[in-house]
């Protein structure tokens, strides 16, 4: 197992009521009970980050790059401030050059397939994808493998939700670009990334990891996963909706075109031309989401408060304690999607029960305010390769304890006695 996966040291466990304290949205009061399993789709958000946000539109907003007055300096520290912080949080070497502010992960990887195939991609050249892919790095390639011919190859999955790696050297033969999802949306499956990008790098294919679902909750190093590109979203990790992030290695995003045109990625406009700006401003066209990287700043720092190790271990305990809750009250009448040993899972537990549409289910477990995601999850291969049109899905973040899961089982016994 490769290190990131399973925290080496048993620290101290969160304390999860203190916790909840910072989050507004636990003591709202609207007489419902709020058992929320949803943190894959978004995640809530703790005070400080609501604060950080607020605090610069009260005091500090002017727009950034742009102002030669000390407002709008101040705007520009702040901002770029937050770059800083969030690449040093998933180990970017040189985080104020590398670090790109786009709008969410899917954006992240659009900007990727685009200027890489406006670049050094020619038609023909083969992108290897896997059979879990969210469709966020599905279609992008798809777009590309309409628009300009790329050839795209399938890593398969196994019936236990693992990645076959038994003909990689075949699939990877020759590939231009890897890009794989480092945990599946709808598995959970922790995919071996250092492995993967050692092996495509051997045949000289550029790696992008899909970290969407996983820098939220596992310490993340690029340089350990061995990446070229990495890209993630603020939503899911106590940031706001509205910002995401692409890392790259610097040489390589210097070597690509810019994706979107506009004000701020130049340096000069002609009538007949442009010069692109430097890094990483080269591809942040427009006025950027300002208040929203400040905010995903504050979201870093509350996560590296507490520890990502911590982070981890709370969510393989609670993995752990739903995973025997369900088959023990459940038995055979669920059926839990992925692998079955915990330290190969990220806090996703996606699941069929006794038949009964996930919609429906979700629907009733609303009623006892029970939150969960049904649905194809953005990831409708990997629905076809299961079988099935859509499956329920409890998802874990920090604030969630052990009374969600038993929230979730007396909510589907409810499910299951009204079903019958
Ligand atoms: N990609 C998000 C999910 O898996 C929305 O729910």
């Amino acid at each position: 197992m490769e290190r990131m996966n399973t925290p080496t040291a048993t620290s101290k466990p969160l304390n999860v009521s203190e916790i909840r304290k910072d989050f507004p949205i636990f003591t709202r009061h609207d007489g419902r009970p709020l058992y929320f399993l949803d943190s894959a789709a978004s995640s809530q958000k703790p005070l400080s980050v609501l604060q950080a946000m607020d605090d610069y539109y009260s005091t500090t907003h002017a727009n950034v790059h742009r102002g030669v007055y000390q407002l709008a300096e101040h705007a520009t520290e702040l901002y770029e401030g937050a770059r800083f912080k969030i690449g040093r949080f998933v180990g970017a070497p040189n985080p104020s050059r590398e670090i790109l502010f786009t709008k969410n992960a899917t954006e992240s990887i659009n900007l990727l397939s685009t200027s890489l195939t406006r670049g050094p991609l020619h038609r023909g050249d083969v992108v290897v994808l896997t059979e879990m892919e969210h469709h966020a790095n599905l279609v992008p390639w798809l777009i590309a493998k309409e628009q300009f011919g790329i050839e795209i190859r399938y890593i398969r999955i196994d019936d236990n939700g693992y990645l076959i790696l038994d003909e990689i050297d075949k699939i990877l033969e020759d590939a231009k670009v890897l890009s794989v999802t480092l945990t599946s949306n709808v598995l959970g499956t922790l995919n071996p990334v250092a492995k993967l990008a050692r092996l495509a790098h051997k045949n000289g294919a550029i790696v992008i990891g899909d970290g969407a679902q996983y820098v939220p909750h596992i310490a993340t190093d690029v340089n350990e996963l061995g990446l070229d590109f990495l890209a993630f979203t603020g939503h899911k990790m106590l940031g706001p909706t509205g910002i995401g992030v692409l890392w790259g290695k610097a040489d390589l995003l210097e070597d690509l075109p810019p994706f979107l045109g506009g004000g701020d990625m130049i340096t000069d406009v002609r009538l007949d031309g442009f010069t692109p700006n430097e890094l990483p401003w080269k591809f942040e066209a427009g006025t950027p989401p300002i208040a929203e990287a400040i905010g995903l700043g504050a979201a870093v720092d509350y996560l590296e408060n507490l520890g990502m190790d911590r982070v981890r271990e709370h969510e393989v305990a609670l993995l752990s304690y739903a995973f025997e809750k369900l088959e023990s009250n459940f038995g055979k009448d669920i059926t839990i999607h992925g692998p079955r040993n915990i330290s190969d899972r990220s806090g996703v537990i996606s699941f069929d029960f006794n038949n009964i549409h996930p919609h429906d289910i979700s629907q009733i477990l609303d009623q006892s305010g029970v939150c969960v995601r049904a649905g194809h999850h953005c990831a409708k291969p990997l629905m076809r390769h299961l079988g099935i049109a859509a499956t329920a899905r409890a998802s874990f973040h920090i604030y969630n304890e052990s009374a969600d899961v038993d929230a979730l089982i007396d909510a589907l016994a409810k499910a299951q006695a009204f079903f019958g």
